[in-house]
């Protein structure tokens, strides 16, 4: 039973990193389920999500070089193209590279977040925020992800005994790892959805995305106040 609920859990959607995380250039490393992923876009800003691991002696891909196009293992160098494929071995700079390439993972952003799937079988993508929500896609802000050295299960478990940031949750899914919280009054957003990336048995990563529609300087005071609670929800987690 726990292992099917893993395994469901790891075929579901998962924020692995926020969009400002990935800027074009940067080579992004994130943790899901204690696998290592390489989150980076190309030239076009087209995104992509591989298994951190080059596929010739399995040196991490995420220490080399970013060529715009593809990326180059630091070790032997070679050259992969943004579908993955290997496209250039210098130690045979004549022949046919290799029918080889890295593993790659299906991704999509959404809400200021970047999610993706250890699954092949293309699950349903998320929704975080209530699409019918009336706040425009500006003013969706995304809170500072939060490391918390515990598992999954007892974050989500903080989170849905907390009620602190709002009132009571709409929708919490222990499953999906999600939930989302209302506001009563709009002085500290509108909406508040929280997803978490379950890094490793040990460790989580909370990250959170806020409805606000007001001035920018309260939006700002929206958002440190939500860091702050999420902080010391943290500190509670981490002193059990
Ligand atoms: S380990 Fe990457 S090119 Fe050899």
């Amino acid at each position: 039973m726990i292992s099917s609920t893993r395994d469901s859990l790891r075929a579901a959607w998962h924020p692995i990193a926020t969009r400002m995380d990935v800027p074009i250039g940067h080579l992004h490393v994130s943790l899901l389920f204690g696998e290592e992923v390489v989150v980076w876009r190309d030239r076009t800003d087209k995104l992509h999500v591989w298994e951190d691991r080059c596929p010739h002696r399995s040196v991490r891909l995420s220490i080399g070089r970013h060529l715009g196009d593809g990326m180059q293992c630091i070790y032997h160098g070679w050259e992969f193209s943004g579908g993955g494929r290997c496209r250039f071995v210098p130690a045979h700079p004549d022949d046919p590279a290799p029918a080889i390439g890295v593993r790659s993972y299906d991704h999509i952003e959404r809400d200021g977040l970047i999610w993706a799937t250890l699954s092949e079988s293309k699950p349903t993508p998320p929704s975080l925020l209530p699409r019918q929500s009336t706040v425009t896609d500006r003013a969706r802000l995304v809170l500072r992800p939060i490391v918390v050295n515990a598992g999954a299960a007892m974050v989500c478990a903080a989170l849905k005994d907390d009620r602190g940031p709002f009132g009571a949750a709409l929708d919490l899914s222990e499953n999906d790892l999600r939930c989302v919280f209302g506001s009563a009054t709009a002085e500290h957003g509108d909406k508040l959805a929280l997803a978490i990336r379950p890094a490793d048995d040990n460790r989580s990563v909370i990250y959170g995305v806020l409805a606000a529609d007001n001035p920018i300087p309260e939006r700002l005071a929206a958002l440190r106040h939500h860091n702050d609670h999420l902080s010391a929800l943290r500190d509670r987690i981490e002193a059990v």
